[in-house]
């Protein structure tokens, strides 16, 4: 394949990833991983699927970084997941090592590559990834917006009983509890779920999207959620890698957008072969405005801590 994806830790995110790559035959897959065999194994499982599930992939495991170089989109998951109780920001100084040494590592081989952050607090290890790297700001994009509208929008499907193909749903703002959904600007087949819902039952889907993340944690109690994050982040991947121009929601670095100046947080982008390509700019209502303003401030409070922080 004439495409090339890395994917960065080989936990259930990451190695996910990979087999959703490998299965839409969107680019050749380097698994890297620190742990001796892992990455080598997982691949080499997902490569004897390959007859049976018929993709021509070609994928590798390894633990150094020589064979991801000239990536064209690196999907970085790397770092630990939350534990029952924990917040995402809990993981912010272990996952900032991890991340910047994983940033540095990738630049050295691929140095034109468009990273995708999953790893978290997401806003924060985009920011992070974004230092590091000396990239532009379009070459550093965070994956929140896409999960936790895919979130929402199983939710809306699962409440009115339709496809989840008709349901779109608009989720802005960090990836934490004060995530910012947008009712108005979610609708199934082009009809506000304002229009099909109560205000009541509104308030409750968006309540369990804010917290979808821990909900699945505390069933797991070992790790966190991955079909979903690993579906969201490929989705964002082969936007850029088929240069789609796809509007998805995505932590992208402001500059002055929505009134937020160089954070990353997230706002509804177009994804192509440049990464983002333009930072659409919706009307909010002041409510929205807001929460959105809150959101960013919460994000904005995580930054500044790292930037105290010796990592
Ligand atoms: C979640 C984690 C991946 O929301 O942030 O499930």
């Amino acid at each position: 394949m004439d495409k090339k994806i890395t994917v960065v830790g080989a936990g259930n995110v990451g190695a996910t990833a990979a087999q959703r790559v490998a299965e839409k035959e969107l680019a050749d897959v380097v698994l890297i991983d620190i742990v001796e065999g892992v990455p080598q194994g997982k691949t080499l499982d997902l490569a004897e699927a390959a007859p049976i599930e018929l993709y021509d992939t070609h994928l590798c495991g390894a633990q150094s970084y020589e064979q991801t170089a000239d990536s064209d989109v690196v999907i970085i998951t790397a770092g630990l997941p939350r534990k029952p109780g924990m917040s995402r920001d809990d993981l912010l100084t272990t996952n900032a090592k991890i991340v910047k040494n994983v940033t540095q590592e990738i630049v050295k081989y691929s140095p034109e590559t468009i990273l995708i952050i999953v790893s978290n607090p997401l806003d924060a290890m985009c920011h992070v990834a974004f230092e590091t790297s000396g990239f532009p700001s379009n070459r550093v994009i965070g994956m929140a917006g896409v999960l936790d509208s895919a979130r929402l929008r199983a939710f809306i499907s699962m409440e009115l009983n339709v496809s989840v193909g008709n349901v779109h749903a608009c989720v802005l703002g960090g990836h934490g509890d004060t995530m910012v959904p947008l009712p108005r600007y979610s609708t199934v087949a082009g009809i506000p779920i304002t229009e099909l819902l109560s205000a009541d039952r509104i308030e409750s889907l968006v309540d369990r999207t804010r917290k979808g993340g821990a909900e699945i944690v505390g069933l797991l109690k070992t790790g966190s959620a991955y079909y979903a994050p690993s579906a969201a982040a490929v989705e964002m991947a082969e936007a850029i890698i088929k240069d789609q121009q796809k509007i998805l929601p995505c932590a992208a670095y402001l500059n002055g957008e929505y009134g937020i100046q160089n954070l990353f947080i997230g706002v509804p982008v177009k994804l192509g072969k440049n990464g983002i390509e333009t930072i659409l700019e919706i009307k909010l209502t002041d409510a929205e405005k807001q929460a959105l303003t809150a959101s960013a401030s919460s994000v904005q409070n995580l930054v500044d801590t790292l930037k105290t922080l010796d990592y």
